[in-house]
């Protein structure tokens, strides 16, 4: 077994290089070196952000955990909740979490529309924008109240991202994904979330998915780790960046241990990408459409003013996590 390092064949590097590339190869290694334990998420930095987030929010947090310990929740939901401890994940229906499967033609008519789209055709509509391998159909449409509210929003969704959280979930964001045949392909950007990766702005959360086209292994579906096989030690070499299939193999990881999203229409996936190791779809030959919603806790290993602008409650979907913590019996919800 090969263990990638930050030092991995540096010396040997240093033997065949002249001293430009020299200096860039050092200059690169130190850099990643400084993001790896004093970036923003560093193994350093990060928990004196999260020690600060939890002395300057205790007031809020503590609110929101005394919300969630007082609540009364479902055996299923309590069910659910453990195999994400004990797994990361757990793989079900709309239909099994006895929930309405208007969600599923409802994100079905927001994509007819855009059911010939090609790679090239996304690619047009994203000019200007980061990733070009997908387009976010919940945001074309504007967000609008639809049924995808409704299901995210159920008490059974809730209920088991506030279990396993142990406090008022916040909805940082919701997308319904399509992603073109082909749409791994675009080489550079593949190199984001199309590689492996945890989500490192948090230590724990849960991301809903849910299929509303069903998804085979042609779609490019989601890929994971079971969290038994995902050791974050395989991950110190990268941290806190992306690796390769390559690299996974390389850093001992078992590919054997992968699982994938696929399913008929309206399977749901709840995992926690924080703890998983995952990576998203690669080059498929036929479209994906995946309903995508990611529930956190305010602890975050984000500085603090970087968390406030980008993942709490008051600066994504506001109005719909005030109404999350009045579902939770909030009477005055402050978010
Ligand atoms: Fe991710």
């Amino acid at each position: 077994m090969v263990k990638l390092g930050a030092f991995q064949n540096f010396a040997d590097l240093t033997m065949s290089l002249s001293l430009p590339d020299l200096s860039r190869t050092s200059y690169r290694k130190l850099r990643s070196l400084k993001m790896r334990y004093f970036g923003e998420v560093g193994y350093i930095t990060r928990q004196l952000h999260r020690l600060e987030v939890h002395v300057r929010e205790r007031a809020r947090i503590a609110k929101r955990r005394t919300l969630m310990a007082e609540r009364s929740v479902s055996p299923q939901a309590v069910a659910i909740a453990r195999d994400l401890a004990e797994n990361g994940y757990h793989i079900t229906t709309v239909a099994a979490l006895g929930l309405d499967e208007s969600v599923i033609s409802s994100c079905r008519d927001l994509y007819t529309p855009y059911d010939s789209l090609d790679l090239a055709g996304v690619i047009a509509k994203r000019q200007g924008k980061g990733k070009r391998y997908w387009i976010d159909l919940y945001e074309e449409f504007g967000q609008q109240r639809m049924p995808v509210l409704d299901f995210l929003l159920s008490d059974i969704v809730l209920d088991v991202c506030g279990t396993y959280l142990s406090e008022v979930p916040v909805l940082d964001y919701i997308t319904l994904l399509l992603t073109p045949p082909q749409g791994g392909t675009i080489a550079d950007e593949c190199r984001a979330s199309q590689d492996w990766h945890l989500d490192n702005d948090r230590a724990q959360r849960v991301k809903v998915f849910m299929l509303p086209l069903g998804a085979d292994a042609e779609c490019g579906p989601t890929m994971f780790l079971p969290k038994k096989f995902s050791d974050p030690s395989n991950y110190r070499a990268f941290y806190p960046g992306y690796f390769t299939d390559q690299q996974f193999k390389q850093s001992g990881l078992d590919e054997s241990r992968i699982v994938k999203f696929t399913g008929e229409p309206g399977a749901v996936l709840f995992f926690d990408t924080s703890t998983l190791f995952h990576c998203g779809s690669r080059t498929a030959s036929k479209p994906r459409l995946m309903l995508c919603a990611d529930f956190g806790p305010i602890s975050t290993y984000l500085p603090h003013r970087t968390a406030a602008r980008t993942i709490w409650p008051e600066s994504c979907l506001p109005e719909i996590n005030l109404e999350i913590m009045r579902k939770f019996g909030a009477t005055r919800p402050k978010i």
